[in-house]
């Protein structure tokens, strides 16, 4: 007969070398927020922070094609019930108006880059 208690230790050694490297990672590769640029004047986005954190991505597509492919042009925020233009530069880029002390932060610790800024204007905070 074999010995189920090796079989069981080999199987338990197994598993913990098979999954360090995932393990190991939780702590320092947690993601890390960088340092952002917000605006002064104003204290809400269009929508709730981590709303906007995470979703924002899918509000500026939802957004896009209600004005293109819809013709709507505002948005009623379900956070502050005011009426928005859905628009990227008039709209987003009013409140966050340096786009490399914004967006660009989040972008770059992440590798993403939107290619919205090879048509869209970007605004450099000179405001
Ligand atoms: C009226 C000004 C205003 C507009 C318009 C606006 N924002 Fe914001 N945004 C803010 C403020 C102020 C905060 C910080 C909110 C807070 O701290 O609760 C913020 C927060 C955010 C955050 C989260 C930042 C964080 O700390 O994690 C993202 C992402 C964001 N906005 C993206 C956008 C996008 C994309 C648009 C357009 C769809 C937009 N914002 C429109 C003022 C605005
Ligand atoms: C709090 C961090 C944060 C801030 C601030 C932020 N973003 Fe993002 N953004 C992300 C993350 C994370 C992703 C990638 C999501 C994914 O890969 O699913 C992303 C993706 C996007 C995408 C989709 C890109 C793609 O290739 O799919 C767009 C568009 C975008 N962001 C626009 C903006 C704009 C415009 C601003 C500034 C007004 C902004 N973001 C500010 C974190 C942020
Ligand atoms: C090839 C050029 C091009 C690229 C790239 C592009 N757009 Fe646009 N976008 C347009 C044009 C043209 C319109 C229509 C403008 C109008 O009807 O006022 C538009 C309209 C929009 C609108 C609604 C109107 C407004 O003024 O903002 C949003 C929101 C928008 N785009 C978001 C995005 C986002 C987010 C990205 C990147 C993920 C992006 N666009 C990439 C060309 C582009």
């Amino acid at each position: 007969m074999y010995d189920s208690g090796k079989i069981i230790t080999g199987l338990i050694i197994f598993v913990v070398l098979f999954t360090f490297p995932f393990w190991y990672n939780i702590g320092s590769a947690a993601y890390k927020q960088p340092k952002l640029e917000l605006p002064k004047d104003v204290k809400e986005c269009v929508e709730s922070k981590e709303f906007m954190r995470t979703e924002h991505m899918q509000l500026l597509n939802e957004w896009r094609d209600m004005v293109v492919r819809e013709h709507i042009k505002d948005y009623k925020s379900k956070l502050t019930g005011k009426e928005v233009v859905m628009s990227l530069t008039k709209t987003c880029m009013k409140c966050h108006d340096n786009k490399a002390k914004f967006c660009d932060q989040c972008h770059n610790s992440l590798a993403v880059s939107p290619y919205c800024w090879d048509c869209h204007v970007a605004p450099k905070g000179e405001k």
